[in-house]
């Protein structure tokens, strides 16, 4: 079959999938596909903050050194997530960040640390990850405590800092639409933007579920315009389409529609450059271990076979 990474290069997009390092060291299947089909890596957890700096200043590059020399030899971008986030932090964080003073140090150090080092093999991150709750406002997190709502855009200018190449991404799920979150996310970068702070674009997650019928693509392709339009790059980062909650036998039609109006509407999108999966096949998916067995929410099997909506997105393409 025509790879979608040959496909999606004639668009000038890059085509993506989360990457866990045990399974590409160790299953050939998943190397095979992440290797041809795709052409960018997301580190799926490695490049959390525990597993990146489990102890202060003890940085822990060695997995994801190796995943950035296996993706540079078949040269394929690598998306650095994430720098700044409420979630995935080691226990140290908590006894040293204790007020606004140890906590920007902490985080201006962590984040300038990691891009520093990967200056040169890695060129897009996502920098602020999941900030807002739904109605708007800003989640309570350590960062949020301490330093206030100022750690965004302060993490994106230590980002900057360190490479002023780098494409700084903020990142966050539910505001694939318009709709109280990704409006009030939108209003505050675009202000902070204005005001010269380097946020180059969004990210939308696109975690979906089957059920949900609330979707719309017109709608979809109306908010990227909308990012477009605010002077951000569009990409969708982590896209899945979750099965248990539809008990009809429809349920792979309508996951394989989602992809397609999801492509659809990145394609319609100047501004969106990247297409991202969370994951490759259905048995290394967070929705299948975290939530239901049932969920099989990606685009190959959990044999590793292309299932239909592979084959629409290849179609669309
Ligand atoms: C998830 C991973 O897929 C899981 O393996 C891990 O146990 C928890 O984190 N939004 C994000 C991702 O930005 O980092 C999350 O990844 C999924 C939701």
């Amino acid at each position: 079959r025509q790879s979608l990474r040959k496909l999606a290069d004639n668009d000038d997009l890059r085509i993506g999938s989360s990457i866990r390092y045990d399974a590409l060291m160790e299953d050939t299947a998943y190397q095979e596909l992440a290797t041809t089909e795709f052409s960018s890596w997301t580190i799926e957890n490695e490049m959390k903050m525990d597993a990146m700096q489990p102890e202060e200043n003890a940085f822990n590059y060695v997995k994801v050194d190796e995943m950035t020399e296996m993706a540079q030899a078949h040269d394929i971008a690598i998306r650095g997530h994430v720098l700044v986030w409420g979630e995935a932090l080691p226990a140290w964080v908590q006894e040293q960040a204790v007020d606004r003073v140890s906590a920007e140090r902490i985080l201006k150090s962590h984040i300038q640390n990691i891009v520093t080092h990967y200056k040169g093999s890695i060129d897009t991150f996502d920098v602020v990850n999941e900030a807002y709750h739904d109605n708007g406002t800003l989640r309570d997190n350590i960062w949020l405590r301490t330093i206030g709502p100022d750690y965004i855009p302060l993490a994106f200018q230590w980002a900057h800092e360190a490479n002023p190449d780098a494409n700084l991404y903020y990142n966050d799920f539910g505001t694939e639409m318009s709709n109280k979150k990704s409006e009030a996310m939108l209003e505050a970068l675009s202000a902070w933007k204005e005001e010269g702070v380097p946020i180059d674009g969004i990210g939308t997650q696109m975690h979906l579920d089957a059920a949900d019928t609330r979707f719309s693509k017109d709608r979809i392709a109306e908010w990227f315009q909308r990012i477009e339009d605010a002077g951000f790059q569009v990409a969708v980062t982590e896209m899945d389409v979750k099965l248990q909650n539809l008990n009809n036998g429809d349920a792979k039609n309508i996951q394989a529609e989602r992809y397609r109006d999801v492509m659809e509407a990145c394609l319609d999108t100047a501004a969106c450059g990247e297409f991202t999966v969370w994951g490759i096949s259905d048995n290394h998916s967070w929705i299948t271990e975290q939530e239901s067995a049932d969920g099989k929410p990606l685009l190959f099997n959990e044999n590793s076979q292309p299932k239909k909506a592979y084959h629409t997105i290849q179609r669309k393409l």
